[in-house]
């Protein structure tokens, strides 16, 4: 099920469109002092390896602890809103995998650098600054979730024996002990957002703190909705519906969608089962008339599937001995990369931008000023394959039905290229 949401990686959104949403929930006004001058002992970052010159915003790293009994630290960078951070609206963001680094939602889709992939030769990538971030009129956390996520970390293995559910207690957790330690965003109006498998991320988390009691420790937290783009919603219609997209896009003839549905009475939910011949040979056909068509993005170039390498201790450092059993990486060595150059082809491939961040989040300068503490991870993935991670809620429907019914506000959007 993993591997599943992992091929299903959002692509890119569509910023100026959110940009435009969330300009109508905030009020503007001028620019107050930067409010993170109340916290002493906090990791701000002035300047990062990789982009030129002081950064045009206030970025801020740190850990906070989720789970004392196994010592399991959820990381985050946080960066406060361009225009009015004391009234902006607070965001906790997690990108979705389950297992895909809050880096990537930084880098690569709602945050204000992103690397100069067409400029880019040999060595260390540059960073550039970013336009269309929702850092320009929001406050962002972006939360490195669930545990074992990026530079998220347990102390002992069990910490990373979470489900879903258990998951979205912690973002509720991690959010009143940041709130805590950051007081003065504590009135802000707080939004939970995500993409792709965060579609059930978004909604259990927010549901977790819209279903608490009041006699939890303080603070209060003010949730007023949540955001999930291009979510993953429901196993079912989610899964099942792979075979008829690829038939609605011409992707697959209609005889074979005809001997597909036949062969496996109509169900691409289930697993087909081997002992039925017509259905196993229709979707081998299919596997194979597909396979070299982007998965997360059917109109752009395929520069190389993400591949599994084993290795990569995670407790090093710890005498542990255990190991991420299994981490998906982008191949870096992949003949795809430049794809663009190579081949000519008229849109870049994502993948080469993914492949820049492993050279980035590895650089022991680089980490040094996030602040991440030796030895708790190993190498930095941008998806890791959570192998203790439990997905036990198969359909966040009924979440959105009753946090709409309670008055959160919602935003259900899907991206879709314009260009
Ligand atoms: C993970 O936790 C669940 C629920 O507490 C338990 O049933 C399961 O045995 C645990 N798995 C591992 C590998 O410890
Ligand atoms: C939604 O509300 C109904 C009615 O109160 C409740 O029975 C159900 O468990 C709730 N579902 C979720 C996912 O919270």
């Amino acid at each position: 099920m993993g591997d599943y949401y992992y091929r299903r990686r959002s692509p890119h959104l569509l910023p100026a469109a959110v940009l435009a949403l969330l300009a109508v929930v905030v009020v503007v006004s001028s620019s107050l002092p930067s409010a993170a001058a109340a916290g002493a002992g906090r990791n701000v970052i002035t300047h990062i390896k990789g982009f030129e010159g002081p950064l045009p915003f206030h970025l801020e790293t740190g850990y906070v602890e989720v789970d004392e009994e196994h010592g399991a630290r959820l990381f985050y960078y946080f960066i406060e809103s361009e225009r009015n951070p004391a009234e902006d609206p607070l965001i906790l963001w997690i990108t979705g995998g389950p297992g895909c680094s809050a880096l990537s939602g930084l880098l690569f889709e709602i945050g204000p650098l992103k690397f100069d992939v067409a400029g880019y030769t040999e060595g260390f990538p540059r960073l550039v600054y970013f336009e269309d971030s929702w850092t320009k009129v929001s406050n962002v956390i972006f939360l490195d979730a669930p545990v074992g996520t990026g530079f998220s970390y347990s102390r002992e293995e069990a910490g990373l024996n979470v489900s879903l559910t258990e998951s979205g207690r912690q973002h509720h957790v991690f959010l009143r002990k940041w709130v805590a330690e950051h007081p003065e965003f504590a009135s802000n109006p707080l939004y939970i957002g995500g993409d792709s498998y965060s579609g059930y991320t978004v909604p259990v988390t927010a549901m977790d703190i819209a279903t608490s009691s009041d006699d939890e420790e303080p603070p209060k937290l003010n949730l007023v909705g949540y955001l999930v783009g291009n979510a993953a919603t429901d196993d079912r219609y989610d899964t099942g519906g792979k075979v008829p997209f690829m038939h609605g896009m011409g992707l697959i003839s209609d005889e074979l969608y005809e001997a597909a549905k036949q062969g496996c009475g109509g169900d691409f939910y289930v697993a087909p089962d081997p002992t039925n011949a017509r259905c196993a040979s229709a979707m081998m056909a299919i596997n194979m008339v597909t396979f070299a068509v982007n998965p997360v993005h059917i109109l752009e170039p395929f520069c190389g599937a993400a591949v599994r390498a084993g290795g990569g201790s995670i407790f090093q450092g710890y005498g542990g001995g255990a190991r991420r059993s299994m981490l998906v990486r982008d191949d870096v060595r992949h003949p795809g990369f430049f794809a663009k150059q190579r081949l000519g082809l008229p849109v870049e491939c994502r993948d080469n931008g993914y492949r820049l961040s492993y050279i980035w989040a590895d650089d022991p300068e680089v980490r040094e000023a996030l602040g991440i503490l030796e030895g708790s991870i190993g190498s930095w993935s941008r998806c890791t394959m959570l192998s203790h991670y439990r997905h036990d809620v198969t359909t966040v429907i009924p979440y959105h039905v009753n946090l709409t019914k309670a008055g959160y506000r919602a935003l259900v959007y899907k991206y879709v290229r314009v260009s």
